[in-house]
């Protein structure tokens, strides 16, 4: 069986409590159980997690991309918060480790402030969902377990 790492970035842990009229009610851990029921539907085990801090997600693509090339991982479902529009890192990591990424984001990032127009990840990801509320999680999962490619 095969995992789908769903990686969280800075400020995502306030989910709930979190200006809640742009990202709604629900909280990390209610994100959380919704990717493991969208998981056990496609038949794939879960690694849900979440960091304040840039290094920590880039070791986790690294390790993501090693557990991709042994066959035992279909990709990463990266919110990758405010370092979207900042990290140049976070852009290498994912192109440097060869994971299949998709892009996500809880808000509609185009239809909110100029400066989160732009993403660092957007040209290293297989594909991108925004504005679709935490449900965009189960549709990022569907595609990973469907074998998108790269
Ligand atoms: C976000 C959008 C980012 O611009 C913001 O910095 C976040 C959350 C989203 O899920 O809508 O932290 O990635």
């Amino acid at each position: 069986m095969q995992t789908i790492m769903i990686l969280n970035g800075p400020n995502l842990n306030l989910l709930g409590k979190r200006e809640p009229g742009i990202y709604g009610a629900h909280t990390l851990a209610d994100v959380e159980s919704l990717c493991r029921d969208a998981c056990a539907r496609h038949g794939h085990a879960l690694d849900f997690r979440q960091s304040n801090h840039e290094g920590v997600l880039i070791d986790a693509l690294h390790e993501a991309g090693t557990r991709q090339a042994a066959g035992l991982l279909a990709g990463v479902v990266f919110n990758a918060g405010a370092y979207t529009h900042t990290s140049v890192a976070l852009h290498d990591a994912i192109k440097g480790a060869s994971v299949r990424v998709i892009e996500l984001h809880i808000s509609n990032v185009h239809a909110r402030e100029p400066f989160r127009h732009h993403s660092f990840i957007a040209p290293a990801a297989i594909g991108v969902i925004a504005g679709l509320g935490v449900q965009g999680y189960a549709l990022a999962i569907a595609a990973l377990a469907g074998g998108k490619e790269a």
